[in-house]
């Protein structure tokens, strides 16, 4: 896919995936200042990589879109919620995110708190409700959705990885170390965006394997990334701060293994993530240029 071509996807894309979240929060009888702090953060942006990444794979096994957007929702507003207890002072106390002020400087803690808490809870709702009573989307599928964004999202996945990195702070770590909190914080919940999309469409237990390699590689890749930006991106294109990662004594890869190092590593994991993609058979599809995306982005 051509470069401009791409850059077209991507904001079709979306627009498509930001035209289903607000619909998703929509509910009776939410508390208003919840329902705004849930919204605030959700809309505020961000390059919804996670959707992207369903849909993606649905596309590539010719599957409508259409089948994925309520996984797609969910795991955005998984990913929402992690950024809002992220950012919050008891964690690494930031101020800027998605180029605005964080939830709790504009909600206060306890309501960010809780403005996570529930998106993580209406992500389950979601699927649960919105494959329920579908044709075309077996209960078997639904269960095994909710069983991988459990598994991936929790303590053996995301909140895991954050436990680790909190852990490690101060810390001098050893690179398997940094790769296991690398994994899970991030990667997890892009193998979950990659392996519901399969689910979703059907895919052979061989391409589940290879969607999950893809998975892994571009994860790793994407949160080295993050370490580079926090290191020489700009604050600006980024929404949030730069140079915190030092700030808070975090252990990262260019701390552990120099810049040049660093970006070496994203470019072999690019290559790697790719080559899962063509064992798959899956060769003409968003995912490859999506993985090229992770490596070049700039926020
Ligand atoms: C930021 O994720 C947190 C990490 C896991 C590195 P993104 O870079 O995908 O954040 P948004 O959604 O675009 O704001
Ligand atoms: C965020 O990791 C990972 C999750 C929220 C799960 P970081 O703390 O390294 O990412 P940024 O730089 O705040 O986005
Ligand atoms: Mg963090
Ligand atoms: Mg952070």
């Amino acid at each position: 896919m051509a470069v401009d071509t791409f850059d077209t996807y991507l904001a079709e894309k979306t627009a498509y995936i930001e035209e289903n979240l607000i619909p998703a929060l929509e509910q009776e009888g939410v508390p208003q200042a919840l329902y705004d702090s849930m919204k605030y953060s959700l809309m505020a942006g961000g390059k919804r990589l996670r959707p992207m990444l369903v849909l993606a794979v649905l596309e590539a096994l010719d599957k409508p879109l259409e089948r994925g957007v309520p996984f797609a929702v969910a795991l955005e507003m998984i990913h929402t919620y992690s950024l809002i207890h992220d950012d919050l002072p008891a964690m690494d106390d930031d101020d800027l995110r998605r180029g605005k002020p964080t939830n709790h400087k504009v909600f206060g803690e306890a309501t960010a708190i809780l403005a996570g808490d529930a998106l993580l809870t209406r992500a389950f709702s979601l699927i649960a409700e919105s494959y329920r009573n579908r044709k075309d989307v077996s209960a078997l599928t639904t269960v095994n959705l909710i069983a991988e964004l459990g598994k991936r999202a929790g303590a053996t996945g995301m909140v895991g990885g954050q436990m680790a990195d909190i852990e490690g702070e101060t810390k001098q770590l050893e690179l398997k170390q940094l790769e296991f909190i690398h994994e899970h914080k991030t990667g997890d919940l892009l193998i979950a965006a990659l392996r519901g999309g399969g689910y979703l469409a059907e895919a052979t237990e061989k391409q589940m394997e290879l969607l999950t390699r893809y998975g892994y590689c571009i994860g790793l890749a994407f949160q080295i990334q993050d370490d580079i930006l926090n290191v020489e991106g700009d604050a600006s294109q980024l929404g949030k701060a730069v140079g915190s990662d030092a700030e808070r004594q975090k252990a990262t890869y260019p701390g552990i293994l120099g810049l040049a190092q660093s970006k070496e590593r994203v470019a072999a994991l690019i290559t790697e993530a790719k080559a899962a993609l063509s064992d798959a058979g899956i060769k003409h599809s968003a995912l490859s240029p999506l993985a090229d995306y992770v490596r070049n982005r700039t926020k």
